[in-house]
């Protein structure tokens, strides 16, 4: 019985792994990060010895650095497993936990869950810790996640405690790595003592993704994630429009989901661009009616001949031919005389500097000045209802 409601409950839903979209998900494939995830395995191979290493990832929001350092513990501790050596990680998060004590607590919940939550000073932690580990002869590695939290709250003495954490120790096998994660430079915030222990080689730093690799990391995401021929494509090309400007994979996966979720409410499993766009206009309502005033009668028209276009159609793109044609026709129906080409092309280039469409080259086209207009802030449809207000 319970799978026949297993069954009607996933099929509505364009969402089959709902889980898979969590921002805590780490994909068994990370794209375009096998160079930078190499550099950190050889950075940390020899703590699969007990030796211990200290490193640094930075990068802005969403590129990736969290999933990295899930993934370098993971496949560390795996290997670790198979060769019958003890490597243990614990991923805490500094923004969520910034001062030392809490760090500490973090790090000693993992091996006892029930470890009191007050009536220990810093120092008797880390003593703790140290017997926990010399008696399980483990070596852990410590990811201080968002590590400038702890660093502006707390400063860099428990940072330096644990990076030196192993040359007190005799112990072979035991002893702490550390890996500090943080969207900006965070060696300027440590002192000169620990400096020298996260020296100039052991720093990765994340560039934002592109355009083309966000692409192929909502594809991975869409096949990881949502029913089989669900998503068009030129949705995933939208969404990696969309977060280009930021190359953020984070808000790449947000906007699929929140796509995802649109298709649900219209009952419908076909993730179209309307969708995406709909998606965005949730997470930011860029178009304010202001900004629609400043247009004058010709440039809303042809705003509002993109709209209606791209609505009607149910594309990502539309070609200026076509535009053009739409713009026509929409003047018509106002009872405006069209303006000429030349102007067209005008109106074009005043709206996309408006911010209100996005132009682009063909990349596919017969004639060379193909060029493809997008609406990448707001539904069509509202897009339209909200010109024609002002009309
Ligand atoms: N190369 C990648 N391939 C697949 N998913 C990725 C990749 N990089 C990041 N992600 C996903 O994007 C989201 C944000 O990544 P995250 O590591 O949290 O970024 P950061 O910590 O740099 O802000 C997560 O859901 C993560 O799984
Ligand atoms: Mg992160």
């Amino acid at each position: 019985m319970s799978s026949i409601i297993e069954d009607e409950l996933a099929s509505s839903s364009v969402i089959q792994r709902v889980d898979r979209l969590d921002f805590d998900y780490v994909p068994e494939e990370l794209p375009h990060r096998d160079t930078q995830l190499r550099m950190l395995a050889q950075l940390f191979k020899q703590t699969l010895k007990g030796v211990s290493q200290n490193a640094v990832i930075t990068g802005p929001v969403g590129s990736g650095k969290t999933a990295m350092a899930k993934k370098l513990c993971q496949e560390l501790s795996k290997v670790a497993r198979k060769k019958g050596s003890i490597l243990d990680y614990v991923h805490v998060n500094c923004r969520k936990r910034s001062t030392e004590s809490m760090v500490l607590l973090a790090v000693l919940n993992h091996f006892d869950p029930r470890f009191p939550d007050r009536g220990f000073s810093v120092q008797e932690m880390l003593e703790v810790l140290k017997r926990q580990l010399t008696r399980k002869k483990t070596h852990l590695i410590i990811v201080l996640d968002e590590a400038d939290a702890l660093l502006k709250k707390s400063g860099s003495d428990l940072i330096y405690d644990l990076s030196r954490f192993s040359d007190e120790s005799s112990q072979q096998q035991m002893g702490v790595s550390l890996l500090l994660v943080s969207q900006h430079d965070i060696l300027r915030l440590l002192d000169d003592a620990s400096i020298s222990t996260f020296k100039r080689s052991n720093r990765l730093n994340l560039e934002k993704y592109t355009r083309d690799e966000l692409f192929d990391i909502v594809s991975q995401r869409v096949e990881l994630a949502f029913l089989p021929g669900t998503v068009q494509e030129d949705s995933i090309e939208l969404i990696a429009d969309i977060a280009s400007e930021w190359g953020d994979a984070r808000f790449a996966i947000e906007l699929l989901g929140k796509a995802g979720i649109a298709a649900d409410h219209e009952h419908t499993d076909k993730v179209v661009p309307e969708f995406v766009r709909a998606a965005k206009a949730e997470t930011y309502s860029v178009v304010t009616e202001t900004k629609l005033q400043n247009l004058n009668r010709h440039q809303l028209l042809t705003l509002d001949a993109i709209a209606n276009r791209l609505h009607r159609d149910g594309t990502a793109y539309l070609n200026t031919g076509d535009a053009e044609k739409m713009y026509a026709f929409i003047c018509e129906q106002h009872e405006e005389k069209p303006r000429g080409h030349t102007m067209f092309w005008q109106y074009l280039k005043d709206i996309e500097n408006a911010g209100f469409i996005t132009v682009k080259k063909s990349g596919k086209g017969q004639l060379g000045t193909t060029q493809l207009i997008s609406l990448p802030d707001i539904p069509a449809e509202i897009m339209h209802q909200k010109v024609n207000e002002i009309l």
